[in-house]
């Protein structure tokens, strides 16, 4: 783990542990620092203490601040989450150094997924900026408000690889791409953890859902996964490798079983591999509950057996489930479990407490107790430049037919549809402890924007859906969607007569922040009825007609493309959505962001991913044939290939020119296109790279990125892009599980999206 060596040694001693006159610091931060020091201190601990740091617990109805009160003086807990203020997570710590035997500082944890305070776009959103940057600036942004509401870790990054737009949990990733989730997973993970974990504004991530979790059958949440080993080491391990070896200090495992065995009882993901083949030295926590879930699974006949199978298969800590703590005491004691392998879980969880500083100072992210904030949701604390900043690079123009955007402010312009002005859709999911009160929403962003030059004519429209099933699950445990109680037709009758009052509609329609969340899977993928049926009504009135989508997936848009004058791509955008959407809309800023998931036309053609592999019967689009790979009532391109994403200026790509037709095998070989802006103003673009192996022992995707970089043109400027292969780009697990190059002929291929490219070859020899 790099991060843990640079750490400058803030101490308060006063604040040390009770064993500090055997154990006294200050403790450098060096692996054989923390071995001796948490040697010495499991030395000390009894069973009950060392169970007691394997647990995870929020507070919450089932466990009330008395109940943890109560668990923190008998040591029964180590690390609490869902506590996001500094008095309270000051409160906690306290009672640790004031009531319990070892004074065995708590971590706190939150999920600081795209935000803490300040919201950023969701992962999906972000993902489309194709910014290595801007990842970074949300990266440290994020920890620097988690850390100083007093939190430790990170429940994040999710880098779970996804096909399947059906599952509402792909808002929370990087999209379909390995090559993609895994350079931003990392770039997260090493902006999160900074230089160390214990700096005071760094915090340790945890990166999830160990493994695979995005591949659940049918998009189901929860449900079952099952693929090929070479599938599982090509396209969806990789993501969570390159954020270990960025560092990352903790992993969540997946609730889902893989090949037949939950990841909460498969020792081959979380030992064989996780600790032996990538020596992964921190800790493994187990995902909400997911321990009892083994007797559900199938695996486990009573909470005994799931505690030895859960323990025995590498989990060290337990969230939300008190099974570790009521059995493993028994299990000790009948044999089943060995003090070794309690020493082992507990020995992970300690070591992650020193790397994040706090034996050294338990109050190291809270600082002394005057410094708390007086107001945890002050305005002083948001970042809100930054916000707009990253929200602006993710946004993906679709369609801009005769230049409909951008918009002028002197217009007249009517701003319809159910997200227009929902300050907590904009959020989008897991937006942490951001407050949707300080959202911008896109009727306030885009009055901000006019300034009273023009004028902006609201009207709702419709609601979410008028599915009162639907209404009642978005609403289950909190009011979450306002539901107007006027008729469909009255609602679209006032945006109508908004419409023809004005130059031109802008239409913000899509999901509602619960519909893109866990637990929130969908057999549809198109608009809901209520919304369709507005935007047919606003189309009708012949006005232009700019739908702006806020959704947290890939949706079926075939009517919506049709009906559009122009269509933007918004996700959820965060706290400064608005004004982000209004840059665009204006043309304050000129769109640059790219698709990172595959737009698919029908729910039927899932899965539909860019990088598939050929069959032995293509399809031929010029010469159909019945005996091809096809579907007879639908074509099979999608709507929005990967990758791309239209600006308001224009690109030319050029040949690609390589340095040498081959690629010696310990070599280099160079692709370069020089890319033109050709239009009238300034833009930004993602120039991608793929390569494909077109005969090899086993069958290659017909495409595979490989490369990107995002540049900026000015009018009439050119750039020469160029990109450096080598074998590792080449490589691919065989039918024996090697990881190998394999000579012969690649194909290579550079565009402004996956489907337009300009094409090269070279041999690898
Ligand atoms: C369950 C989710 O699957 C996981 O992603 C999340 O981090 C935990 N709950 C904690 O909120």
């Amino acid at each position: 783990m790099k991060w843990i060596y640079s750490v400058s040694l803030a101490v308060s001693l006063a604040m040390q542990p009770a064993f500090a006159d055997t154990l006294s610091g200050p403790h450098p931060m060096t692996e054989q620092a923390r071995d001796a020091y948490v040697n010495q201190l499991l030395s000390k601990m009894t069973l009950d203490e060392k169970i007691g740091q394997m647990r995870l617990i929020s507070v919450g109805p089932d466990t009330p601040k008395e109940a943890i009160r109560d668990m923190i003086q008998h040591g029964q807990v180590g690390a609490i989450f869902n506590t996001v203020t500094r008095p309270d997570i000051r409160a906690m710590q306290d009672q640790v150094m004031q009531l319990s035997r070892l004074k065995i500082p708590l971590f706190f944890a939150y999920d600081v997924v795209h935000g803490q305070r300040t919201i950023f776009p969701i992962p999906l959103g972000l993902a489309s900026s194709w910014d290595l940057d801007a990842v970074s600036e949300v990266g440290r942004v994020s920890a620097y408000e988690a850390a100083d509401d007093g939190l430790n870790m990170t429940w994040a990054p999710m880098v779970d690889v996804t096909r399947e737009p059906r599952w509402g949990r792909g808002s929370e990733g990087f999209g379909e791409d390995t090559f993609l989730t895994s350079q931003m997973g990392s770039t997260m993970v090493k902006a999160m953890q900074g230089k160390s974990a214990a700096d005071r504004y760094a915090v340790m991530t945890s990166v999830k859902h160990f493994a695979a979790y995005g591949a659940v059958e049918g998009g189901r949440d929860y449900n079952t996964v099952d693929m090929s080993p070479q599938r599982l080491f090509q396209d969806y391990l990789p993501p969570y490798k390159a954020s270990l070896d960025a560092g990352s200090g903790g992993v969540m495992v997946a609730l889902n079983s893989l090949n037949g065995t939950p990841a909460t009882a498969d020792s081959w993901l979380l030992k064989d591999l996780l600790r032996g083949e990538w020596k992964f030295k921190g800790i493994t926590i187990s995902d909400h509950g997911a321990i009892k879930e083994l007797i559900k699974h199938g695996v486990a006949s009573d909470p005994q057996e799931a505690v030895r199978i859960a323990l025995k298969s590498g989990i060290d800590m337990s969230m939300s489930d008190e099974y570790y703590s009521k059995y493993l005491p028994g299990l000790v004691k009948s044999g089943a479990v060995t003090m070794a392998e309690i020493d082992d879980a507990a020995r992970h969880v300690l070591n992650v407490k020193y790397d994040m500083g706090l034996f050294n100072d338990p109050y190291s992210h809270l600082g002394p107790k005057g410094s708390d904030p007086q107001d945890t949701n002050a305005e002083s604390r948001l970042h809100r430049a930054e916000a707009r900043d990253v929200a602006r690079k993710s946004m993906v123009l679709l369609k801009n037919w005769r230049e409909t955007l951008p918009l002028k402010k002197t217009a007249t312009v009517a701003l319809v549809g159910p997200l227009a002005d929902s300050q907590r859709d904009i959020m989008g999911s897991w937006s942490a402890a951001g407050v949707a009160k300080q959202s911008i929403t896109l009727l306030q962003g885009m009055r901000n924007a006019m300034n009273g030059k023009g004028t902006v004519l609201y009207a709702k429209g419709a609601n979410i859906s008028d599915n009162k099933g639907i209404q009642n699950f978005l609403n289950l445990y909190e009011q979450a969607v306002s539901v107007d109680t006027r008729t469909p037709q009255q609602m679209i009758d006032e945006a109508v007569a908004q419409a023809k009052k004005a130059d031109v509609v802008v239409a913000a329609v899509g999901e509602a922040q619960g519909m893109a969340h866990e637990a929130s899977s969908r057999s549809e993928l198109a608009l809901p009825a209520s919304q369709q049926k507005l935007l047919a009504a606003l189309k009708a009135t012949g006005k232009p007609l700019v739908i702006v989508l806020m959704n947290g997936r890939a949706l079926t848009l075939v009517n919506e493309d049709k009906l559009a004058d122009a269509m933007l791509e918004t996700w959820f955008s965060g706290t400064e959505g608005g004004n982000a959407i209004a840059d665009v809309l204006f043309g304050d800023y000129n769109p640059s962001g790219k698709l990172p998931v595959t737009f698919p036309r029908s729910v039927g053609q899932i899965p539909l991913y860019y990088n598939h592999l050929p069959t032995g019967r293509p399809y031929n689009f010029e010469k159909p044939n019945k005996y091809t790979s096809h579907y007879y009532d639908a074509i099979n391109g999608p709507l929005y290939p990967f990758g791309y994403g239209l600006s308001y200026t224009t690109f030319t790509v050029s040949p690609v020119k390589m340095s040498s037709r081959t690629l010696p095998r310990n070599g280099t070989v160079e692709a370069s296109v020089t890319v033109t802006n050709t239009g009238k103003r300034a833009g930004a673009t993602v120039v991608q790279m793929y390569l494909n192996d077109p005969v090899a022992s086993l069958s290659r995707p017909v495409q595979e990125l490989r490369g990107f970089k995002r540049i900026m043109l000015q009018a009439g400027e050119s750039q020469t892009v160029r990109f450096k292969i080598d074998a590792e780009a080449l490589k691919f697990w065989n039918q024996k599980m090697q990881h190998v190059a394999e000579p012969g002929k690649f194909n290579v291929m550079i565009g402004l999206d996956s489907v337009r490219t300009q094409d090269a070859q070279f041999d690898y020899l």
